[in-house]
């Protein structure tokens, strides 16, 4: 069993953070910086890709190379949202489950994406550990973090505004369960849990109210992706992007799962010895049942 103790989790659970956040369009440069970044460090395709956090499914689109999209969300209603903008089809997975215990036979997916989700995890390790685990052999990770050590934290911190230093190891946890990392400390954490960072994008170099007022969103976005392939030679920006792959070629690859059903372990006894019915997965080695209801298969252990 896992006997871990449960970390607290940042529940968006009938959040309206998609319209909210992204929909008025305020923030229509950082999206598409963001899917500038997604887009030069995704693989060119594969069978099965997971999205850690999937929210609303605002990057699902990015996603179109691969066969199958698993979406992964503590919340059910952020996947609902998914559901009603992707559709319901074989090709897109709909799964409610806690990312420290996630439901999935290890070594199966050709690229994980996880994109403004590290930030609400008070264990960025432990998320980190059980996230590479999903990896086949040379697929990569692909990470986007809040950096704390950006131009403006440094120049608050110099100025005295800010508590806090921009330039220590420790996460910064700025709001509840919302926290900045530095750059170090996650290539740290993923090397701890066996992967090497490849490439690091940095994004939102012009995230600044005047700029925003003044120029075309899409020109902004343009500049950043130019800017962003400064992220291998320093990190300023307030988001970082990290393809991250295995740093040794360890145990293989788990067969494809043909049935749907296949993909899944128990996140309690992590056994693959699960039964399929219409309900849900049942199972057989510590008798848990897990529902699957309205397209949605819910794994989490917590009641909400
Ligand atoms: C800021 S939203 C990002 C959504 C999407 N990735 C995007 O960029 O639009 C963070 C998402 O992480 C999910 N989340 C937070 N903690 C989680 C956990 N412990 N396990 C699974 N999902 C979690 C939330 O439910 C929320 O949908
Ligand atoms: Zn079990």
């Amino acid at each position: 069993m896992n006997a871990r103790a449960p970390q607290p989790v940042c529940d968006y659970t009938h959040s309206n953070y998609q319209q909210e956040f992204w929909g008025q369009g305020a923030r229509a440069y950082e999206d598409l910086a963001e899917r500038i970044a997604l887009r030069k460090l995704l693989p060119r395709g594969g069978q099965l890709c997971l999205e850690v956090g999937a929210g609303a499914g605002r990057l699902t689109d990015e996603l179109q190379a691969f066969g199958r999209v698993v979406l992964l969300d503590y919340s059910r209603t952020q996947l609902q949202q998914a559901q009603a903008r992707l559709g319901r089809s074989a090709r897109f997975i709909y799964v409610a489950a806690d990312v420290y215990q996630l439901p999935f036979v290890a070594r199966q997916f050709d690229c994980v994406t996880m994109v403004r989700v590290l930030h609400h995890m008070a264990d960025a390790p432990a998320a980190l550990a059980g996230v590479a685990a999903l990896l086949r052999p040379a697929a990569p990770l692909l990470l986007e973090f809040a950096s704390k050590l950006h131009v403006k934290a440094i120049a608050r911190y110099a100025l005295g505004m800010q508590a806090w230093s921009p330039f220590s190891l420790e996460p910064v946890e700025f709001a509840v369960l919302n926290f900045d990392f530095h750059p170090r400390a996650v290539r740290a954490w993923l090397a701890a849990a066996g992967m090497r960072v490849e490439q690091h994008k940095t994004i939102s170099h012009l995230r600044a109210a005047f700029l925003k007022r003044t120029l075309p969103y899409r020109l902004l976005a343009a500049i950043d992706g130019w800017l962003q392939e400064t992220g291998n030679l320093w990190q300023l920006t307030p988001s970082v992007m990290v393809r991250a792959v295995a740093a040794q070629s360890g145990a293989g690859a788990a067969p494809l799962a043909a049935a749907e059903h296949a993909l899944f372990c128990c996140p309690l006894c992590r056994s693959a010895a699960l039964g399929a019915t219409a309900a849900g997965l049942n199972c057989a080695q510590c008798g848990r049942h897990w529902a699957l209801q309205d397209g949605i298969y819910d794994f989490k252990t917590q009641p909400e």
